[in-house]
This record gives C-alpha cells, structure tokens and sequence, in this order.
C-alpha cells in the first residue's frame, strides 16, 4: 500500500515538474495560481514523508544499504536542480539544461530504486 502510494506519487511529482517546466517556457499565468504553487509541495513532503516511514518500517539503513544512501543523494540534486531550472534559470537555454538535468537526476533515483544496486557509492 505505501510502495504504491510513494511510487504514485513520484509519478505525480515529475509530471507536475514538467508541467510546471513547459509553463515557465510559455510564461504561463498558470505559475501564479495559489493551487499550482502548493500542490507540489505537498506531494513531494508526502513521497519524501512515505520513503522515509518505508525506510523505517524495512529497517533499511542509508549509511548501510548504499543504494537508499546513493537515492537520497540523487533525490536532493533532483530538488536542486529542479530548483535551478524554475527559479534560478535565466533564459529558455538554461531552463532546458536544467530540466534535462533533473530528468538525469530522476533516472538515477528509479534505477536505485528498482535495481538496488548503486551506481556511484
Ligand atoms: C523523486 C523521489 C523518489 C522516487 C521517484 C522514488 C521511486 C520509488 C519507486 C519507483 C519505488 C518502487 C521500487 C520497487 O518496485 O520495488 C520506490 C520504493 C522505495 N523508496 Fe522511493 N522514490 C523517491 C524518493 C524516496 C525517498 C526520499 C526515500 C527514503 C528516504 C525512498 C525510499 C524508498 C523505499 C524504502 C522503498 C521500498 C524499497 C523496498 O521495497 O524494499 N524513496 N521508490
């Protein structure tokens, strides 16, 4: 039930970033609406808040188990890279590669999460 409800999340956590991706590309008056800015937060404190209860649950150690260790890392570019690409980007160049940096990001958190394996650590 939480694996589904966390890997639900996480799908709804991309396609919102990449909504809100194509927005600010169009400049879209959508950015500005009170719901646009909340919503995110609030499913991405929940998929973080059910990682962490899942973490808990297995009695899975990141400092241990180096492939949660490895995601949490890559989970944390993701947000600032994310970041990067809403907020600090300053042009349509820079908001691609920042957007194509968090997807690198967010790929790297499926294969740990899928695989298990580590890619770095
Ligand atoms: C962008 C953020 C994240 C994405 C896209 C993501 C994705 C996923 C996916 C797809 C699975 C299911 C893997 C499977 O089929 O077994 C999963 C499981 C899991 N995730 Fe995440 N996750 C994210 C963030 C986190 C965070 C921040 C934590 C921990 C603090 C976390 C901890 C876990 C745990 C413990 C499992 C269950 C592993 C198991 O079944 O043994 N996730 N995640």
């Amino acid at each position: 039930m939480f694996k589904h409800l966390h890997m639900t999340l996480a799908v709804l956590s991309i396609a919102l970033f990449t909504l809100r991706f194509v927005w600010t590309l169009t400049e879209s008056a959508w950015l500005t609406k009170k719901v646009v800015k909340i919503t995110p937060h609030v499913i991405d404190t929940l998929l973080l808040a059910l990682g962490v209860a899942m973490a808990v649950k297995l009695m899975i150690n990141p400092l241990e188990q180096l492939w949660l260790g490895e995601k949490l890392l890559a989970v944390i570019a993701y947000i600032f890279t994310g970041y990067y690409t809403l907020k600090l980007a300053r042009n349509r160049m820079m908001q691609f590669i920042g957007y194509l940096g968090a997807m690198g990001w967010v790929m790297l958190v499926f294969r740990l999460a899928m695989t298990k394996e580590t890619m770095f650590l």
